[in-house]
């Protein structure tokens, strides 16, 4: 009923033409780059941002985001977060801060709290239930408490390791196997994937990072195959997940970084799903610097199924990922919701005339 309400709402706006209010939680590159994109759509208004990153509060979300105007809203303080999301009247939080659940929680309290819908890149929120099933619970428990819904969405995780391949068994009577490949040259990408691949380290400074947490790879290669085989209806024995280091044999330059000869020029990562002892379900990630950019998703069953393409650019996905969802989230039922609880997402067009 309460729900059936809020969609009532949502819809009238929508009919009236009014703009969905939108904040962004976190304005690092891909927070930024979210904000630009929301800034360019005729029917969402920016009407919030916040950071913990002192050089940047207090701004305005233009110069924050170096578009060279003002918008008239100022960066806010991380802990001021539910108070300014009620005053802002938000409809749905933009959130990319990082990539642990445990670690933005509190971030996702708040925002519940506040009454507003979440769409979080968190790699980690686009299948909760995998790595962190106690506080999915407790998310979902107050995100339907509160009637709003919480989704974590992306380029990888979120659709080119899950979403894309689960899309593409409908047209199979029978799946043996799954096999999605993705490489991408780890050169092109934004500084922060750079240092978190690991890009110029030693193999030793590599493997300490890793151990320690200070560089990650990628992450969500569980997740996606979890949220796979659980698409499926398949009961995998287990998830093994493994990330190796990948060393350069000639001198590589990237826009950050110079790796000599020996050093790290990027990851090897997979995520297998056993049923048994036999490979049922493989997502496979080759970034390194300089490689060809392809995704490739490989179904054998009843018809076998290929496809590939010439690479999707990550950034930028992920922005349009998370921007088209809001729609399908706004409409969702409350609660914590994965890509496989929403109808078919796809984009929306409604660009400002100036950007269009
Ligand atoms: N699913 C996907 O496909 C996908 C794709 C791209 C990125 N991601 C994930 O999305 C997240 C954002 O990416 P990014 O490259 O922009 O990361 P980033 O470079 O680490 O930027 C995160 C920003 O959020 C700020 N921040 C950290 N904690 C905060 C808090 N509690 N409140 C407000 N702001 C906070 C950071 O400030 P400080 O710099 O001061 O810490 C920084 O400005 C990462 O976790 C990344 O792994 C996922």
């Amino acid at each position: 009923m309460i729900n059936g309400l809020r969609i009532l709402i949502y819809l009238s706006r929508v009919r009236e033409s009014m703009p969905v209010k939108v904040a962004v939680y976190g304005l690092g590159p891909i927070g930024t780059l979210i904000a630009r994109k929301v800034l360019e759509r005729e029917n969402l208004e920016l009407v919030a941002a916040f950071e913990i990153d002192p050089s940047k509060i207090g701004m305005d979300v233009g110069e924050a985001i170096s578009i060279g105007e003002r918008i008239g809203v100022i960066v806010s303080r991380e802990s001021d977060a539910a108070e300014i999301l009620k005053i802002s009247g938000a409809d749905v939080v933009l959130h990319a801060t990082s990539s642990h659940l445990d670690k933005i929680y509190p971030q996702i309290v708040k925002c519940v709290e506040a009454g507003a819908d979440l769409i979080s890149t968190s790699e980690t929120l686009v299948n909760p239930w995998y790595r962190y099933p106690k506080l999915a619970s407790e998310i979902d428990r107050m995100a339907r408490e509160n009637n709003v819904s919480i989704m974590g969405a992306g380029v990888n995780p979120g659709f080119v390791f899950d979403a894309l391949p689960i899309l593409m068994t409908l047209v199979c009577i029978r799946v043996d196997c799954l096999k999605v490949i993705r490489s991408l040259d780890a050169g092109k990408r934004r500084l922060s994937f750079q240092k978190k691949y690991g890009l110029a380290l030693s193999v030793e400074e590599f493997r300490h990072k890793m151990d320690s947490g200070e560089i990650t790879g990628h992450i969500g290669y569980g997740e996606s195959v979890d949220l796979i085989a659980s698409a499926l209806g398949v009961n995998l024995t287990r998830i093994v997940e493994g990330q190796e280091p990948i060393v350069s044999a000639k001198l590589l330059k990237t826009q950050y970084f110079e790796i000599m000869p020996g050093k790290v020029s990027g990851i090897h990562g997979y995520g297998i799903g056993y049923v048994g002892e036999k490979e049922f379900i493989r997502v496979e990630l080759i970034a390194e610097a300089g490689r060809e950019e392809f995704e490739e998703v490989i179904i054998q069953g009843e018809p076998p199924v290929k496809w590939r393409s010439t690479g999707i650019p990550g950034d930028t996905a992920t922005a349009a990922v998370v921007i088209n969802l809001i729609p399908k989230v706004l409409e969702a039922r409350s609660g914590l919701l994965r890509i496989t609880d929403i109808s078919l997402p796809s984009a929306f067009s409604n660009l400002k005339a100036s950007n269009s």
